[in-house]
Protein backbone atom coordinates (compact mmCIF):
# COMPACT_ATOMS: atom_id res chain seq x y z
CA UNK A 1 0.00 0.00 0.00
CA UNK A 2 1.42 3.50 -0.74
CA UNK A 3 2.54 5.84 2.16
CA UNK A 4 2.49 9.46 3.09
CA UNK A 5 6.08 10.93 3.77
CA UNK A 6 6.13 14.13 5.26
CA UNK A 7 9.55 16.19 4.99
CA UNK A 8 10.25 18.47 7.96
CA UNK A 9 12.72 21.15 6.05
CA UNK A 10 15.84 22.64 8.11
CA UNK A 11 14.44 23.78 11.07
CA UNK A 12 17.19 25.98 12.50
CA UNK A 13 16.39 26.62 16.25
CA UNK A 14 19.23 28.60 18.07
CA UNK A 15 18.49 30.38 21.62
CA UNK A 16 16.38 33.88 21.61
CA UNK A 17 13.88 33.46 18.97
CA UNK A 18 10.54 32.50 19.69
CA UNK A 19 10.05 28.59 18.80
CA UNK A 20 6.03 29.10 18.77
CA UNK A 21 6.91 27.77 15.30
CA UNK A 22 7.95 24.62 15.96
CA UNK A 23 4.72 23.83 18.19
CA UNK A 24 2.90 24.73 15.02
CA UNK A 25 4.78 22.13 12.85
CA UNK A 26 3.84 19.17 15.86
CA UNK A 27 0.64 20.40 15.28
CA UNK A 28 0.20 19.84 11.74
CA UNK A 29 1.60 16.31 11.58
CA UNK A 30 -0.42 15.20 14.61
CA UNK A 31 -3.41 16.90 12.30
CA UNK A 32 -2.17 15.50 9.13
CA UNK A 33 -0.91 11.98 10.63
CA UNK A 34 2.11 11.13 7.80
CA UNK A 35 2.74 7.46 8.16
CA UNK A 36 6.56 8.57 7.38
CA UNK A 37 7.90 11.55 8.97
CA UNK A 38 11.50 12.90 7.55
CA UNK A 39 13.59 15.41 9.16
CA UNK A 40 16.21 16.19 6.66
CA UNK A 41 18.74 17.96 9.55
CA UNK A 42 19.48 21.29 10.48
CA UNK A 43 17.59 21.22 13.29
CA UNK A 44 20.01 22.12 15.91
CA UNK A 45 21.31 25.70 14.56
CA UNK A 46 24.71 25.40 17.11
CA UNK A 47 25.42 28.84 15.85
CA UNK A 48 28.55 28.96 18.64
CA UNK A 49 30.21 26.03 16.89
CA UNK A 50 30.68 27.87 13.42
CA UNK A 51 34.07 28.32 12.20
CA UNK A 52 32.39 30.51 9.62
CA UNK A 53 31.12 33.04 11.89
CA UNK A 54 34.22 32.40 14.63
CA UNK A 55 35.57 36.08 15.55
CA UNK A 56 32.89 38.10 14.29
CA UNK A 57 30.58 40.39 16.50
CA UNK A 58 27.94 38.50 15.50
CA UNK A 59 29.59 35.60 17.04
CA UNK A 60 30.07 37.47 20.72
CA UNK A 61 27.73 35.44 23.86
CA UNK A 62 27.10 32.54 21.68
CA UNK A 63 27.08 29.04 23.93
CA UNK A 64 27.55 25.40 23.45
CA UNK A 65 25.17 25.01 26.43
CA UNK A 66 22.31 27.61 24.92
CA UNK A 67 21.86 25.86 21.21
CA UNK A 68 21.58 22.46 22.84
CA UNK A 69 18.89 23.79 25.21
CA UNK A 70 17.20 25.56 22.25
CA UNK A 71 17.23 22.73 19.93
CA UNK A 72 15.83 20.46 22.74
CA UNK A 73 13.16 23.07 23.40
CA UNK A 74 12.06 23.35 20.09
CA UNK A 75 12.11 19.55 19.55
CA UNK A 76 9.82 19.08 22.57
CA UNK A 77 7.69 21.63 21.01
CA UNK A 78 7.16 19.72 18.04
CA UNK A 79 6.65 15.93 19.15
CA UNK A 80 4.13 17.24 22.03
CA UNK A 81 1.28 17.34 19.50
CA UNK A 82 1.99 13.92 18.70
CA UNK A 83 2.45 12.44 21.79
CA UNK A 84 -0.62 14.26 22.92
CA UNK A 85 -2.48 12.48 19.96
CA UNK A 86 -0.84 9.13 21.10
CA UNK A 87 -1.92 9.35 24.77
CA UNK A 88 -5.42 10.62 23.91
CA UNK A 89 -5.56 7.13 21.22
CA UNK A 90 -4.15 5.22 23.87
CA UNK A 91 -6.41 6.24 26.82
CA UNK A 92 -9.64 5.67 23.88
CA UNK A 93 -7.90 2.02 23.55
CA UNK A 94 -7.65 2.79 19.91
CA UNK A 95 -4.57 2.03 17.56
CA UNK A 96 -2.14 4.72 18.29
CA UNK A 97 -1.05 6.87 15.25
CA UNK A 98 2.75 5.47 15.13
CA UNK A 99 4.81 6.71 12.10
CA UNK A 100 8.30 5.97 11.23
CA UNK A 101 10.72 8.77 12.26
CA UNK A 102 14.06 9.49 10.30
CA UNK A 103 16.39 12.08 10.99
CA UNK A 104 19.09 13.01 8.35
CA UNK A 105 21.92 14.94 10.03
CA UNK A 106 22.73 18.46 8.49
CA UNK A 107 25.81 19.70 8.31
CA UNK A 108 24.75 22.26 11.54
CA UNK A 109 23.98 19.29 13.89
CA UNK A 110 27.71 17.69 12.22
CA UNK A 111 29.51 20.76 13.61
CA UNK A 112 29.67 18.84 16.84
CA UNK A 113 31.23 16.24 15.84
CA UNK A 114 33.33 18.19 13.91
CA UNK A 115 34.72 19.96 16.70
CA UNK A 116 35.05 17.13 18.87
CA UNK A 117 37.60 15.81 16.33
CA UNK A 118 39.51 18.72 16.47
CA UNK A 119 39.19 18.70 20.45
CA UNK A 120 39.50 15.04 20.82
CA UNK A 121 39.34 15.28 24.71
CA UNK A 122 35.68 16.43 23.74
CA UNK A 123 34.94 12.91 22.21
CA UNK A 124 31.98 11.51 23.84
CA UNK A 125 31.03 14.69 25.50
CA UNK A 126 30.10 16.65 22.67
CA UNK A 127 28.69 15.07 19.48
CA UNK A 128 26.06 14.41 17.26
CA UNK A 129 25.51 10.88 19.67
CA UNK A 130 25.49 13.09 22.65
CA UNK A 131 21.96 15.10 20.99
CA UNK A 132 19.99 11.54 21.79
CA UNK A 133 17.76 12.05 19.11
CA UNK A 134 16.93 8.57 19.26
CA UNK A 135 15.25 9.87 22.57
CA UNK A 136 12.21 11.62 20.56
CA UNK A 137 11.57 7.91 18.61
CA UNK A 138 13.85 9.28 15.27
CA UNK A 139 16.31 6.54 13.83
CA UNK A 140 18.99 8.59 13.32
CA UNK A 141 21.40 8.98 9.27
CA UNK A 142 24.84 10.25 9.62
CA UNK A 143 25.47 12.91 7.99
CA UNK A 144 25.15 12.46 3.89
CA UNK A 145 23.98 8.94 4.61
CA UNK A 146 20.63 8.93 2.46
CA UNK A 147 17.84 7.32 4.11
CA UNK A 148 16.19 5.40 1.47
CA UNK A 149 12.30 4.98 2.31
CA UNK A 150 10.18 3.19 -0.14
CA UNK A 151 12.48 4.48 -2.98
CA UNK A 152 13.23 7.71 -1.99
CA UNK A 153 16.63 8.90 -0.76
CA UNK A 154 16.67 11.32 1.72
CA UNK A 155 19.62 12.88 2.95
CA UNK A 156 20.89 16.66 3.59
CA UNK A 157 21.90 17.20 0.27
CA UNK A 158 23.52 15.62 -2.59
CA UNK A 159 27.31 15.71 -2.27
CA UNK A 160 30.13 14.86 -5.19
CA UNK A 161 31.78 11.82 -3.76
CA UNK A 162 34.71 12.60 -5.08
CA UNK A 163 35.16 16.51 -3.12
CA UNK A 164 32.18 15.81 -0.94
CA UNK A 165 30.79 18.90 -1.74
CA UNK A 166 26.87 19.90 -2.24
CA UNK A 167 26.26 19.67 -6.14
CA UNK A 168 24.84 22.73 -7.66
CA UNK A 169 22.48 23.40 -10.11
CA UNK A 170 18.59 22.81 -9.87
CA UNK A 171 16.64 20.09 -8.81
CA UNK A 172 16.68 18.63 -12.70
CA UNK A 173 20.33 18.86 -12.90
CA UNK A 174 21.10 17.22 -9.38
CA UNK A 175 18.33 14.34 -10.46
CA UNK A 176 20.04 13.90 -13.42
CA UNK A 177 23.62 13.44 -11.92
CA UNK A 178 22.03 10.62 -9.44
CA UNK A 179 19.69 8.94 -11.23
CA UNK A 180 17.29 8.70 -8.77
CA UNK A 181 14.51 10.18 -6.72
CA UNK A 182 15.15 12.27 -3.86
CA UNK A 183 14.35 15.23 -1.21
CA UNK A 184 17.43 17.14 0.38
CA UNK A 185 17.32 20.04 2.18
CA UNK A 186 20.00 22.62 3.05
CA UNK A 187 19.44 25.14 0.10
CA UNK A 188 16.92 27.71 1.38
CA UNK A 189 14.75 27.66 -1.35
CA UNK A 190 12.06 25.45 -2.93
CA UNK A 191 12.97 23.66 -6.04
CA UNK A 192 10.92 20.49 -7.67
CA UNK A 193 11.16 18.30 -10.55
CA UNK A 194 9.51 15.27 -12.09
CA UNK A 195 10.98 12.95 -15.09
CA UNK A 196 9.63 9.64 -16.49
CA UNK A 197 12.64 7.15 -17.17
CA UNK A 198 12.13 4.71 -20.04
CA UNK A 199 11.02 2.01 -18.21
CA UNK A 200 7.56 4.02 -17.81
CA UNK A 201 8.18 4.76 -13.91
CA UNK A 202 8.75 8.63 -12.56
CA UNK A 203 11.55 10.01 -10.52
CA UNK A 204 11.38 12.90 -8.65
CA UNK A 205 13.88 15.59 -7.11
CA UNK A 206 13.24 17.78 -4.71
CA UNK A 207 15.61 20.62 -2.67
CA UNK A 208 13.50 22.56 0.45
CA UNK A 209 15.61 23.62 2.57
CA UNK A 210 13.82 25.99 5.11
CA UNK A 211 10.89 26.12 7.70
CA UNK A 212 12.03 28.80 10.11
CA UNK A 213 9.85 31.91 10.24
CA UNK A 214 13.53 34.35 11.50
CA UNK A 215 15.54 36.14 9.04
CA UNK A 216 19.53 34.93 8.95
CA UNK A 217 21.93 38.35 9.03
CA UNK A 218 24.27 37.03 7.00
CA UNK A 219 21.68 36.65 4.00
CA UNK A 220 20.99 40.23 3.62
CA UNK A 221 17.05 40.90 2.11
CA UNK A 222 17.29 39.45 -1.05
CA UNK A 223 18.83 36.10 0.41
CA UNK A 224 15.80 36.00 3.13
CA UNK A 225 13.43 36.62 0.96
CA UNK A 226 13.08 32.97 -0.20
CA UNK A 227 10.35 29.88 0.64
CA UNK A 228 10.00 28.51 4.32
CA UNK A 229 7.67 25.37 4.70
CA UNK A 230 7.02 21.58 4.14
CA UNK A 231 7.18 19.12 1.63
CA UNK A 232 4.67 15.84 1.58
CA UNK A 233 4.39 13.46 -0.56
CA UNK A 234 1.17 11.02 -1.46
CA UNK A 235 0.88 7.89 -2.62
CA UNK A 236 4.92 6.98 -1.97
CA UNK A 237 5.73 3.38 -3.50
CA UNK A 238 8.57 2.16 -5.50
CA UNK A 239 10.99 5.63 -5.43
CA UNK A 240 7.97 8.42 -6.56
CA UNK A 241 5.22 10.14 -4.83
CA UNK A 242 3.14 12.63 -5.73
CA UNK A 243 4.30 16.40 -3.70
CA UNK A 244 2.65 19.14 -2.28
CA UNK A 245 3.45 22.09 -0.22
CA UNK A 246 2.58 23.78 2.17
CA UNK A 247 4.45 27.76 3.79
CA UNK A 248 5.49 27.61 7.22
CA UNK A 249 2.72 30.64 7.27
CA UNK A 250 0.13 29.18 6.14
CA UNK A 251 1.19 26.08 9.24
CA UNK A 252 1.80 29.25 12.09
CA UNK A 253 -2.12 30.53 11.44
CA UNK A 254 -3.99 27.43 11.04
CA UNK A 255 -1.98 25.62 13.57
CA UNK A 256 -0.57 28.04 15.88
CA UNK A 257 -1.15 29.05 19.68
CA UNK A 258 -3.16 32.22 18.31
CA UNK A 259 -5.26 30.52 15.70
FE1 LIG B 1 22.65 22.54 5.89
Amino acid sequence: MSKKHLVVADTQVKPNHDLSYMSAIGEYIAHKKPDVIVHIGDHFDMESLSSYDKGKKSFEGRRVVDDLKAGHEGMRLMMEPIWRVQENQRKAKKKAYNPEMIFCLGNHESRADRFANDNPEFTGFLGTAQLNLEQYGWSVYPFLKPAVIDGINYVHYLANPFTGKPYGGNALMQLKTVGCSYVVGHKQLLDVCLRPTLDGKMQIGIINGACYPFDEDYKGHQGNNHFRGLTMLHEVEDGFGLPSFVSLDFIMDKYGKSA
